[in-house]
């Protein structure tokens, strides 16, 4: 056959089939174009560590995680649900190693709730599954999430952030509940989600 040809075989190739060359040459463009998108998100982790520029999504509000218990809205006496004057309620919790304190907080259905949490040592996960609910908790930082719940149950909040060794028992709950059945609790209650 005089007739050069991309088949092994020397026969000319059937409609729709690409040969072997421009495949080829696809697949290396393709390749270049991941190895850059792999660079350049490289670049941006390395970068943002170096400049100290990494935060929570939600907010940038930094706190010192040193003094968490001595001074500020996360000592021990605020943390728990908050009934602010407006009706919203807003929730104060702390990420630690290897738990969040409180474990369990409750909250009035149909209502705005902010929660607002920072972390005591490393990065933890803060989420609640089939809400909006979703952020990392950097220590240094106030992690924000808004959210209404709208209808009452309990919700598991798993720590989604590998935080250590302890990183699968870290998790705790939200219990929301009816209006009526949520009062604003005294400071002592408000800690644990076994007083009604
Ligand atoms: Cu805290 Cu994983």
């Amino acid at each position: 056959m005089a007739e050069p040809s991309s088949c092994p075989l020397g026969r000319p190739l059937p409609d729709g089939i690409v040969p072997e060359e421009v495949v080829a040459r696809t697949e290396k463009r393709w390749i270049m174009i991941m190895a850059a998108m792999l660079l350049v998100m490289m670049a941006i982790v390395v970068l943002t560590g170096i400049t100290g520029a990494m935060h929570p999504s939600s907010n940038v509000e930094v706190i010192d995680p040193t003094t968490l218990h001595l001074k500020g809205e996360f000592v021990e006496s605020n943390l728990g649900t908050a009934v602010e004057p407006d009706g919203s309620v807003t929730v104060r919790i702390i990420a630690e190693q290897y738990e969040f304190v409180p474990r369990c907080v409750q909250v009035p259905v149909g209502t705005a709730v902010k929660f607002r949490l920072t972390s005591a040592d490393v990065v933890h996960g803060f989420l609640l599954p089939d809400t909006n609910v979703n952020t990392m908790v950097v220590p240094g930082f106030v992690a924000e999430v808004r959210t209404r719940f709208a209808k009452a149950g309990e919700y598991a909040m798993p720590c989604h952030e590998f935080c250590g060794l302890g990183h699968h028992a870290m998790w705790a709950r939200v219990q929301v509940v009816s209006k009526e059945r949520f009062a604003n609790p005294t400071s002592a209650e408000r800690t644990s989600c076994a007083t009604q």
